[in-house]
């Protein structure tokens, strides 16, 4: 069965309290559960992690290396700066798919870059949950589409 990893970067676990207006009211653990049951309807496998640390957000990447088909990540602010993820979703060579609830587009110019972006298949912004759930349709057609292809599925 593929696996498809959901990151979230740091202050996302305050979804549903963090500045609404722009965020909304979903809860994290609301977003994960109606991943959870979409992946088990499409007969994914799939994981969820949550940190507000750099380091434990790279570990968690490394760790996915060889046992991940696709990543979906919402680096949150990491997005605009850290190396340190970008290198890790670099090296281990999964595919990824940037989501972020707001148009960084629209908002403050420092959120205008994402140094994710270069490493991403794709991305999905400014939709809101919504964003994760068609990343998610994505990933499947994603891991379809290497099975297919006869290079290495992991189960
Ligand atoms: C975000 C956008 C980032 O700029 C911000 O730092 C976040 C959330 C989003 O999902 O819209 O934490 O990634």
């Amino acid at each position: 069965m593929a696996n498809i990893l959901v990151i979230n970067g740091p202050n996302l676990n305050m979804l549903g309290v963090r500045e609404k207006e722009i965020y909304g009211s979903t809860s994290l653990v609301e977003i994960e559960a109606d991943l959870q049951a979409q992946a088990d309807e499409a007969g994914l496998g799939i994981e969820f992690f949550q940190s507000n640390h750099e380091g434990e957000l790279v570990e968690r990447i490394h760790k996915a290396w060889g046992a991940v088909d696709c990543i979906i990540i919402n680096p949150g602010a990491y997005s605009h700066y850290s190396i340190a993820i970008y290198d890790a979703l670099k090296t281990v060579q999964i595919p990824v798919i940037e989501v972020h609830l707001s148009n960084i587009y629209n908002r403050e110019t420092f959120r205008h870059q994402s140094l994710i972006a270069p490493v991403a298949v794709g991305g999905i912004f400014g939709l809101g949950p919504l964003g994760y759930r068609l990343a998610l349709v994505a990933a499947g057609q994603i891991v379809q589409a290497v099975a297919g292809s006869g290079a290495s599925e992991h189960d």
